[in-house]
């Protein structure tokens, strides 16, 4: 008798999900797993860090939200939640247009790839570690994020493609990140993932008409994880006050500008997706940014001023910068080289200059703790 396979959306621990996805495996596809093996400034890349350091923070000072931020995580209300079932309706691949599959595609082994990214660094700081507490909230955080991933996989398989991420794990580059780094960029990627998630669920919401894929029917108790997520990364920085004041502040800003910069360029590269979807890509950024930023003010001193002059015109020329290069790229001889290198100027100076817009400033509450609220 054949055993039923188990599925990534039951697996109470990210190795039962990670044993299941290497299952699945053999029937990934060779160009989905290419394509997430890309390491540009735009794609999804895998992180490791100095887990010794992370391994020692002591969560005393915030132990009261800390014990029940994980009495919720434990309590797993999401266990099963992220698998097909009945409300997921059929998908004629097929038919789709052309243009909106191939970015609705990426779309997904780009999430795929970034949901990965999390729980491969999860999984090694929970291997790596002594620090029961850190230990603990890393495996739960892995087994959302390999859940996720699983789930996503799932709907690219229905189109013929699918991540390896048993291969990606082995082959693709780790970028080293220092623990405050890791901080900053991952507490603000849980955040925005978030931000955009929640978004696009209350959109569709008011407009199910645009709703031209069943994964987006998920995408609230999906939100909810990634916003515990934020909210363990919030603790952990209120752990340590310097890590969010003095010369850090200036790297808070870095990683912000960084992250909105990425999201708006990444963005507006899939004009098909978002038209089919009925968003306004320049409106959906500033509705992300401005909830990100409401919600990160439970931590970072500073928010950037999303409403100043400069910041529109920057995230523009910006994106503008990175389409020429791409398509100089795509060319060959000097003359591209030459316009590549131009566009690569052109994107530094903007960003520098989205860097220099002053940023508000604001006190910090004495509890981090939030619940999700849009
Ligand atoms: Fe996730
Ligand atoms: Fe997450």
């Amino acid at each position: 008798m054949n055993m039923p396979i188990k599925h990534t959306a039951d697996a109470t621990t990210v190795e039962e999900g990670l044993a299941i996805q290497e299952e699945q495996a053999r029937f990934d596809s060779k160009a989905a797993t290419e394509v997430a093996m890309q390491n540009t400034l735009l794609t999804p890349r895998f992180y490791t860090t100095d887990f010794d350091e992370m391994d020692a923070i002591d969560v005393t000072p915030v132990r009261a939200d800390w014990d029940k931020l994980i009495a919720q995580m434990e309590a797993d209300p999401n266990k099963g939640h992220f698998k097909k079932n009945e409300d997921w309706d059929h998908i004629d691949w097929d038919g789709m247009e052309p243009g909106l599959r191939k970015e609705f595609i990426d779309f997904l082994i780009s999430s795929c790839t970034a949901e990965f990214s999390g729980c491969v660094l999860y999984k090694e700081m929970k291997r790596r570690g002594n620090n029961r507490d850190i230990t603990q909230l890393f495996q739960l955080m892995a087994r959302d994020e390999a859940r996720h991933a699983g789930f996503i996989n799932d709907a690219l398989r229905e189109a013929g493609v699918a991540v390896n991420l048993g291969f990606l794990t082995q082959k693709k580059k780790y970028t080293y990140f220092r623990p405050k780094f890791i901080y900053y960029a991952t507490y603000l990627s849980e955040k925005i993932g978030y931000a955009r998630y929640i978004t696009i669920f209350r959109h569709l919401e008011a407009h199910p008409e645009h709703r031209f894929h069943p994964i987006f029917k998920w995408f609230r108790e999906w939100c909810n994880d990634e916003f515990s997520h934020g909210e363990a990364f919030a603790l952990l920085m209120k752990t340590d006050p310097k890590l969010t004041s003095g010369t850090n502040v200036l790297w808070i800003k870095f990683f912000l500008t960084a992250v909105y910069a990425t999201m708006h360029v990444r963005d507006h590269q899939r004009p098909a997706f978002h038209a089919a979807l009925g968003v306004d890509p320049d409106w959906y950024g500033h509705e992300v940014f401005t909830k990100t930023s409401e919600i990160s003010k439970q931590i970072f001193p500073i928010t950037l001023d999303i409403d100043h002059p400069r910041w529109h015109a920057g995230l523009k020329r910006l994106q503008v910068a990175n389409a020429d290069l791409a398509r100089a790229r795509a060319g060959s001889g000097v003359g591209a080289w030459l316009r590549g290198l131009g566009a690569q100027v052109r994107a530094a100076t903007a960003f520098v200059n989205l860097l220099t817009i002053p940023a508000k400033k604001h006190a910090v509450p004495v509890s981090t703790r939030l619940e999700p609220a849009y």
